[in-house]
């Protein structure tokens, strides 16, 4: 079965409820024509309200930026997958690259994150990817195997059909200097590959989305690719005819 697309925005620290309240009705007006498609859009904890009532019975889901391992206990500032349920969360982005560069996430606590998510019925959107100094030592496949492997090993391979990967090499994050179609596709096919080790049927039909200065005008040419389901999308998730050029691109 062909797999359809997906697009998610990731807000990050961005936004107020003005903004937000622009975007959001910009995003449900610009999405009610889409088909073969789901987007979605992951915004700061504080927003998920606010989120789920402009959102609810739109073409649009959403979902967390980050969740805790653990199910709820003394653990200050966090937000357990639970929690992300209660306010409709469908998805939730873990791993992604500035928690695991700025916040010290490793592939061990990413997977575990990624199972606390499943187990509230959330998917998991699992960022993997390497830095600019990997990619030049010809380690990107290397890294981007242990990443995916830490995931594989704790949760199974059967979890990987309820999540989505998103291939973000860290040196086309908010640089604006975007992977080229074939460098994403090569790395997008590696991805499928080392899944079908396991599964063909899940590599098969697993989404992979790629992420890293995707824009309305490349995003066309990215997701011709036939490994690259979609996108996750940075800063032109904020713009709102951006986001929905980008969504009506993945169809
Ligand atoms: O999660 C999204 C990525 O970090 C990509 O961000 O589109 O601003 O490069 P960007």
């Amino acid at each position: 079965m062909a797999r359809t697309g997906f697009v998610a925005g990731n807000w990050k620290m961005h936004g107020d409820l003005a903004q937000n309240r622009e975007l959001l009705a910009a995003i449900v007006a610009g999405s009610q024509t889409l088909q073969n498609t789901s987007c979605a859009v992951c915004v700061p904890y504080p927003y998920l309200q606010q989120v789920q009532l402009m959102l609810e019975g739109s073409r649009v889901a959403w979902g967390g930026q980050n969740v805790s391992q653990h199910s709820h206990g003394a653990y200050t500032g966090e937000v357990s997958a639970s929690m992300l349920a209660d306010f409709g969360c469908q998805y939730v982005i873990v791993g992604h690259s500035e928690r695991r560069t700025l916040y010290g996430e490793d592939n061990q606590s990413i997977a575990e994150k990624f199972c606390a998510a499943q187990k509230q019925s959330l998917l998991p959107i699992l960022c993997v990817g390497e830095t600019l100094e990997q990619r030049e030592a010809n380690e990107t496949e290397r890294v981007i195997a242990e990443q995916l492997d830490a995931v594989i090993d704790l949760a199974g391979i059967e979890a990987i059909k309820n999540s989505v990967i998103a291939y973000e090499p860290v040196w086309a994050i908010g640089t604006g200097k975007t992977a080229t179609p074939q460098q994403a596709q090569d790395i997008h096919a590696f991805i499928r590959q080392r899944v079908a080790t396991h599964s063909n049927e899940i590599a098969a039909a697993v989404q992979i989305v790629y992420g890293g200065s995707v824009k309305a005008n490349n995003a066309s040419e990215l997701f011709a690719m036939p490994d690259i389901d979609g996108g996750l999308i940075g800063g032109a998730s904020l713009v709102p005819a951006e986001f929905v050029s980008i969504c009506l691109a993945s169809q």
